[in-house]
Formats: C-alpha cells, structure tokens, sequence
C-alpha cells in the first residue's frame, strides 16, 4: 500500500530532507537532485548511451527539442505583492475530477527499459501524489498491470489506421478499467531520430557488439534493470499496441504491428468517440483549427505538444501556440499541454496562458532510471515546491488565479 504523498504540505528541498514532509528519508542517491534538470545529469552517466540517446534526443537537427525551452523566455513575471497567500493550494480540477497538482506524467513509450518496470514505477508514484499519469501504447508491461496499479491512469493509445483493429483496442483498454483515452495524433509516421541511430539505438533494437559494450559498462543498468528484467519477466514485447500482445522488442515484426497510422483522419476520431464512453483527449495537436476541430468531434480536451521535439523538426513549441488555440476554444475548454516543462514556473507560466494543465515527460522518465519509485516521487515533490514557493512570489493562492496580467513580453 502507497503512503499518499501531500503536495500541498511540503518542505522546502534541500540536500538531506525529502521534499515531501512525512515521507521516507531520501536514499542517498537522491540527496544532489534538487531540480528536474539534475536527474537528467544523473541519468546520463547511469544510463547505456543509446538508452539515454533514446530518452534525450529530438529529431534532426534537435530545432524543436530546444525552442521548447526557449520558448519560456518570451515572458517576465510581473508578481503583485501583499497578496496574502498563506492558504495557498496546488489542487486542480481537470475532466470531471481534482488532482493534487497541475501536472502530471506524460506517456513515454519503453519506460521500462530505462528504469525496472518504468510504467508501474510511474503509475504508483502519480497514484501516491494523486496526479495523472498517462500510459504509454508503446509500453512493454501490460496496460492491465498498470492499471491495477493506478486505476487512475489514463491511456495513450497510438491507434492503428484499420477501424477494426481500432475498436478492438478501445475494446482491450476500456476492459483494463481505464476511464480516459489520450489518443497521440503526431505521429502519422515515425520523426527522423538519427541521433538514436548515431547512439546505437534503434526500435526494434538491433543486437551489437557496440550494444553490448554500451551495457556492460553501464553495470547498475546491466543488473538493476536489463538482466532483472530479462530474468524475472523474460524478453520484453510490446504489450499494448493493439488488442492483443505485440511482437518482442528485438523482432522486425515490431514496427509492423503499428499498423497504417498515415491512413487517419478525422473520420477515425469520429468513430472512437462513438466506440469509446469514457473522456477522450487528442495529443500532439499544435493548429488553433485542429483544436477546434477535435472539440467539435466530441473530443473532452486536447494536449498541444510537438511530441517533445521527436516528430517534426522545427514544429512550433505548444506554449508558443497556446495563446491562440485558448482564443479559438473559449476559456473554459480543456487544453492541456506538453514540452521543455522543466520549473514549477514553466507550468504557471502555461497556466497564465490559459493552459489548464500541463504534463512532463523526460524528467520522470530519468527520475525512474535514478532511483525507481522513489525517484519519481521525489521528482513531482520538487516540481510541486515550486510551484508551490512561485505561487507565493506571485501574490496567489491558486494555480487558477495566475493569469495573462501576471506576464508582460520579455524585450531584449
Ligand atoms: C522517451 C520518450 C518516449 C515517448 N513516447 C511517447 C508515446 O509513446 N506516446 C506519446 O504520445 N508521446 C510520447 N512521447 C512524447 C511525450 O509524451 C511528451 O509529448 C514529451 O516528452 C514532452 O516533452 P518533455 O519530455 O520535454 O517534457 C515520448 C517522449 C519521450 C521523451
């Protein structure tokens, strides 16, 4: 049983004490992560490179990978002052329900390769901080296992193009007790990720001597994640791709068993939302119309995302995109969003945009890899403090109060 973690009670990080009052002493391991940023250091040197690689990279010439945290500096905060913020709350309210935080995990696919059964990782360390956590289709455990773990979690599913295999899967994930459907629509055909292929790394992946050099000298990974694996769980597959288990994660059938993704189009949204009762949510949409479109299709929300800078290189940054999708929908409409989320203020920020929440890939991901579990919880415990310490420098007690008047554009 989780002990539930408090995200509106916490201490101030610090080098010894966990972020989180009433939690476990941090593991040593712990002890120098004080931002997001420093367990991707720290993964670094944990992980194979071509793992890392995988996890780090964008595409091409990484153009969008690094608008995504440039974008953050086209605003300054203006703070207001004597505000009174000693009641301050992090709670928030998002299809239906309130979560702990306005943040949550973004879907990573093979999660379980850069930390020991990295989706149940995150599932449990969201389920503990009651915040989403979205399951990736690209996973290689069992969208049933995850959702026994975190009957909260909500779905990504990367449909295939054929409408029988697409009710089939809806079929499978909605059997699992998965209540919100994500389904990522940038991803018609795989971005151009060379620097996987520079790294060693390729999905299926391809067995190399380079490869096996990458593991051995990367001997915490070698035994606390790929040889535990392979001995407790056997060749990993990809689990969830459709409705039945997919091809092991070697195998050349794997990139078949993806199915015609650039057979889409709006008719298979219209047919998921009359197949699918619970909340369905578009991912990876970046144009004001496509957002208008998916709302009129029945769509409860859309995430605006460039998938990370893995896609389309060069693709807008969401938050740049922001301002006009929220002015397209109206200010009540779920838009949610990812990428380069890195500071409790980088998630204000979207939120004084009219985002209504915001999700973080990577920095979980590496957290996972560092230390399991706990390294999770205590990522979302730093990202919570930071919000939490920006709403007070802000003059707010909740993340709903940060607004446009908060912001003025940056100027040289
Ligand atoms: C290793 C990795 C795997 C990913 N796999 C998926 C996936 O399976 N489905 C999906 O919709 N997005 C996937 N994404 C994109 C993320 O959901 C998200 O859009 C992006 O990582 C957010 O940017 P950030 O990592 O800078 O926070 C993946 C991203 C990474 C880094």
């Amino acid at each position: 049983m989780q002990t539930p973690i408090s995200l509106d009670t916490l201490a101030t990080p610090c080098t010894t004490a966990p972020p989180v009052r009433g939690a476990a002493p941090l593991p040593r391991r712990l002890r120098g992560m004080l931002s997001l940023d420093d367990f991707e250091d720290a993964a670094r040197r944990l992980l194979p490179r071509s793992v890392f690689a995988y996890v780090s990279g964008g595409c091409e010439t990484n153009r969008a990978l690094h608008a995504n945290r440039s974008a953050f500096t086209q605003y300054d905060w203006v703070p207001r002052v004597l505000a009174d913020t000693s009641r301050r709350s992090l709670a928030t309210a998002l299809l239906g329900r309130e979560y702990a935080a306005p943040f949550g995990i973004a879907p990573m696919g093979i999660s379980a390769l850069s930390a020991y059964r990295g989706d149940l990782v995150q599932a449990r360390a969201a389920a503990a901080a009651n915040i989403p956590m979205l399951m990736s289709g690209s996973s290689l455990i069992r969208m049933e296992e995850v959702a026994a773990a975190n009957p909260d979690a909500w779905f990504q599913a990367y449909v295939p193009g054929e409408p029988e295999r697409i009710e089939a899967l809806l079929e499978r994930v909605a059997r699992a007790g998965f209540r919100t459907l994500v389904v990522t629509v940038d991803l018609p055909v795989s971005g151009n990720r060379e620097n996987n292929l520079r790294a060693g790394f390729s999905s299926p992946l391809r067995p190399s001597l380079r490869l096996a050099w990458d593991g051995i000298t990367h001997p915490r990974w070698l035994w606390g994640t790929a040889l535990r694996t392979l001995l407790r769980h056997g060749m990993p597959h990809f689990e969830n791709s459709q409705a039945t288990r997919g091809a092991p994660m070697l195998s050349s059938q794997a990139l078949r068993d993806f199915g015609a993704r650039d057979h889409l189009d709006w008719s298979h949204l219209a047919l998921m939302r009359r197949r699918w009762k619970g909340a369905l949510v578009l991912k990876g949409v970046l144009h004001p119309e496509d957002a208008r479109k998916a709302r009129d299709h029945g769509a409860d929300g859309v995430i605006l995302s460039n998938h990370g800078g893995r896609q389309l290189d060069g693709a807008a940054p969401a938050l740049r995109m922001l301002p006009d999708v929220v002015a397209a929908l109206g200010p009540d409409y779920p838009v949610m969003i990812d990428g380069g989320f890195r500071r409790g203020s980088d998630v204000l920020m979207a939120l004084a945009l009219g985002a209504k929440f915001v999700f973080v890939g990577r920095p979980f991901n590496y957290a996972g890899a560092v230390a399991g579990e706990a390294g999770v919880r205590h990522a979302i415990g730093i990202l919570a403090a930071e919000i939490r310490r920006n709403m007070a420098l802000l003059g707010v007690q909740r993340p709903a109060e940060v607004t446009r008047e908060h912001l003025r554009e940056a100027t040289g």
